[in-house]
């Protein structure tokens, strides 16, 4: 051992041992990596030696380490930050921070959140529906009262009524409501997967469903996507190999890529989920308007399909107030699950909601939101036209595929110097399911187009850009 090798290896606090013979030696890196990290050697964080160093220590090439490290983000094992080396990925801060609502600085355009668009609207029409609330005496009766599980008959007729008029009619003893989509996700996985079950989703899926899976314990396996979304033939094959209880889908426009599952792609799932008993969690959070909407799961496999609708999208995410309809045998055990939790979701909220959401105001909002979020996804391919940038008309954001040689971790830290928020796809990754080189961008957030297309345009010089990468000297 040579001296330069003799101070190499003192200097690195983490030293793996290279089985050359079996794999290729950044293989076996990256395998001793992974077991170092499962083990509690490697913590969540921990900075790895740099590549130089390593590289001396074990009397490789740098391009040997390099490769290494490139796989080992891949496998989601690692983070690589300009100026901050590489680190051991922190999977748990991961989970909490899964919805982003802190991470716009001041000042900064935030392209992170899927929020309604800002509208004083908004605020006019909530007073308005409280206002008539409190004049209203059998409504502050039934407020002020415990109600059962599933809430107010009446409030859910209102709910059931509208959805109607939104293409998706529904039997209101099949509807229960839940404090927001999240706790409808929530409830659905906790009352009907036991610990330890498999749930199945697409690899890249709404980071509050894995949260949930994670906190329940059940096992979350990622299904293989094409242009449509998940593949039926795909999901066959798992289901052969091992038992799927619940399958998580969003068939309008998958929350982050985008992809609309078009009428045989729907059946062909459907198909398969009954061939197997697979339940179909269908999450409709981010509702679309009827025109564009396909035929939902729930009427193609009533009996095995549940359905979340939110309120968050369309009125405002403060109110918490969502719906799950579920087919009638499961709604017992959808209403214990409740009862354990909290009773019942609060009455008062769901008579604000079904009262505001029922108004012919209401949908005033609603129909501007939709036409003003289509101007601005327009914009968006305007803007950034070039690199293809996916989405739905109605959709509050748009999936980018970054340019080679960008990653998605650099581009979100140099839009950040740029006083633009946008987040990369790891929150959506399921499991250790590589993270692809994109970002979300939300078109909602900003008050007015102007700063939309401010933010879109520091994107778009951005991407013009040479990305500074991670010195393999470091
Ligand atoms: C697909 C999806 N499901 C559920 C939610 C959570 O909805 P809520 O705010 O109603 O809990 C969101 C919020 O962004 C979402 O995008």
């Amino acid at each position: 051992m040579d001296t330069i090798q003799q101070n190499a290896r003192a200097r690195c606090h983490w030293l793996p041992t290279l089985d050359a013979i079996s794999t290729p030696r950044y293989q076996a890196l990256v395998d001793q990596l992974a077991a170092d990290i499962a083990n509690g050697s490697l913590k969540p964080g921990e900075r790895l030696p740099p590549q130089r160093l390593l590289a001396d220590a074990l009397q490789v090439t740098v391009g040997t380490i390099t490769r290494a490290y490139r796989e080992a983000e891949r496998r989601g094992l690692v983070e690589a930050r300009v100026g901050s080396g590489t680190r051991v990925r922190d999977r748990h801060s991961d989970a909490p921070d899964f919805h982003h609502l802190s991470h716009a600085a001041d000042g900064s355009i935030d392209l992170s959140l899927s929020v309604p668009i800002p509208h004083a609207m908004r605020h006019q029409q909530l007073s308005a529906a409280l206002a008539t609330l409190a004049r209203h005496e059998p409504s502050m009766h039934t407020a002020l009262a415990y109600q059962s599980e599933q809430g107010n008959r009446h409030h859910r007729r209102q709910l059931a009524d509208w959805l109607t008029t939104q293409g998706l009619p529904m039997d209101v003893d099949e509807l229960l409501f839940t404090e927001g989509g999240q706790h409808a996700d929530y409830l659905a996985l906790q009352a009907l997967v036991r610990p330890g079950e498999a749930v199945a989703s697409a690899a890249l899926t709404y980071p509050g469903m894995i949260a949930a899976a994670r906190q329940l314990g059940l096992k979350h396996i990622a299904v293989p996507v094409d242009d449509e979304g998940i593949r039926p033939d795909a999901l066959d094959r798992l289901c052969q190999q091992q038992r799927i209880r619940l399958l998580y889908i969003m068939p309008e426009h998958n929350n982050p890529t985008g992809q609309h599952m078009g009428a045989n792609r729907r059946n062909a799932i459907a198909e398969v989920a009954r061939r197997h008993d697979v339940l179909l969690l269908e999450d409709g959070v981010q509702f679309v308007s009827a025109e564009t909407r396909g035929t939902p799961f729930y009427r193609l496999a009533p009996d095995q399909s549940l359905y979340i609708f939110s309120t968050s999208k369309l009125l405002t995410g403060g109110l918490r107030f969502g719906a799950l309809r579920a087919p009638a045998p499961l709604i017992p055990k959808l209403c214990a699950a409740l009862r354990a939790q909290c009773w019942a979701p609060p009455d008062l909220i769901a008579a604000v909601a079904c009262q505001w959401l029922t108004s012919p105001e209401a949908d005033s909002l609603i129909r501007w939101q939709w036409q003003e979020v289509a101007i601005r996804q327009q914009r968006v391919q305007e803007v950034l036209g070039a690199h293809q940038p996916h989405a739905h008309p109605c959709g509050f954001h748009a999936w980018l595929a970054l340019p080679d040689p960008w990653r998605a971790t650099d581009f979100v830290s140099r839009a950040a110097e740029r006083g633009v928020t946008v987040i990369s796809a790891d929150p959506f990754c399921v499991g250790s399911q590589p993270a692809p080189q994109a970002v979300r961008l939300c078109v909602t957030p900003p008050a007015d187009r102007t700063t939309l297309e401010t933010g879109l345009s520091r994107l778009a010089e951005l991407l013009e850009e040479e990305p500074l990468r991670v010195s393999p000297m470091v």
